[in-house]
């Protein structure tokens, strides 16, 4: 594979497309917004920049990866050439099933579909396309460019053989994939949620505050960052989101999502991106130190 295209140029899409980029994938960048790919382009270049800040690149891998990327606003005109393709944009599900209806269509016979979803069944997915047994989920973690981990998701009908060139694919990004069955939450999320979720009624019954939470995990379980910080970081409605994915998928209400993260989502108290959640990011300064722990 040479020529891989990437759908949503946001926090995730930005991340593949630079990792894919970097290692020499001549990559077609994807978003319905314009401005989407400018803040895209501009996330990366800032990245690379950090990275020979760093030393860890040259100058010249910095112009070859940018050089790597070309961006579209349409989908049937960046998806022409692609041997694979990677959609990363927003997480709602008709979005998505529209996007792959499309994709099958506009994509070459050959051309593997990949997902970036936190929590949508690939089997699901695949059910609107001509190809059920090309479609996988290929779930990155977030910061991409840096987490090892690739939680490949073989759905009922993916192919042993799109299972293996996808595992190889993400051996040769320097990523470790993991290959899990599609059922609700897959591994990461399924284990994950229910921790964070647990720490957010843990400071709902008044137990402790948000510091001690944290604290807790990140020195008794040598976490690198706590549950309630991690929830920031990844968004308080995208956990809400895939919890609620869980608690309807397994009809269990061990899932059920703490009475303070759905009213906290109400508020527009979203975490990192909308400048609160369990912590204060309103000063930039403040997001930048505990952007500093991630990177
Ligand atoms: N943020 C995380 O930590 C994280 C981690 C793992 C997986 N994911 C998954 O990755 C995906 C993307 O998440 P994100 O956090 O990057 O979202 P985001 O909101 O940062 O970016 C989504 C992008 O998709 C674009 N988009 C929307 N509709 C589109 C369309 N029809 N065609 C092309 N582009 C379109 C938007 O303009 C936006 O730029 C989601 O499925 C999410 O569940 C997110």
């Amino acid at each position: 594979m040479k020529n891989i295209a990437v759908i949503g140029a946001g926090t995730m899409g930005n991340g593949i497309a630079h990792t894919f980029a970097q290692k020499g994938f001549k990559v077609q960048l994807i978003d319905i917004s314009q401005k989407a790919l400018d803040k895209g382009i501009a996330t990366i270049t800032k990245n690379l920049d950090r990275m020979i800040a760093k030393e860890k690149i040259s100058e010249e891998d910095k112009n070859n990866t940018l050089g790597n990327i070309s961006t579209f606003t349409s989908i049937k005109e960046g998806v022409e050439y692609a041997e694979l393709v990677v959609e990363a944009a927003t997480e709602n599900i008709d979005l998505k099933l529209n996007i792959f209806k499309e994709l099958s269509e506009a994509c070459s016979e050959e051309t593997i579909l990949a997902s970036n979803t936190s929590s949508i069944s690939i089997t699901q997915i695949a059910s609107v396309t001509k190809r059920p047994d090309m479609v996988i989920g290929m779930h990155f973690m977030n910061p991409v460019p840096i987490m090892k981990l690739v939680e490949i998701i073989r759905g009922y009908n993916t192919s042993d053989e799109v299972t293996t060139a996808i595992m190889e694919l993400s051996k040769k990004l320097d990523k470790v994939p993991v290959e899990v069955n599609d059922y609700p939450g897959f591994v990461a999320n399924r284990i994950l949620m229910p921790m964070i979720n647990e720490s957010i009624e843990t400071l709902y019954n008044n137990v402790a505050g948000v510091s001690e939470i944290d604290t807790v995990m990140k020195l008794g379980m040598a976490h690198p960052m706590g549950p309630l910080q991690l929830a920031d970081f990844i968004g308080l409605d995208v956990c809400l989101s895939i919890l609620n994915v869980m608690y309807d998928g397994f009809k269990n209400p061990k899932y059920a999502p703490c009475p303070l993260l759905v009213n906290m989502v109400r508020a527009g108290k979203l975490g990192v991106k909308s400048g609160e959640g369990f912590y204060d990011y309103s000063e930039s300064k403040k997001a930048e130190k505990v952007a500093k722990q991630f990177s």
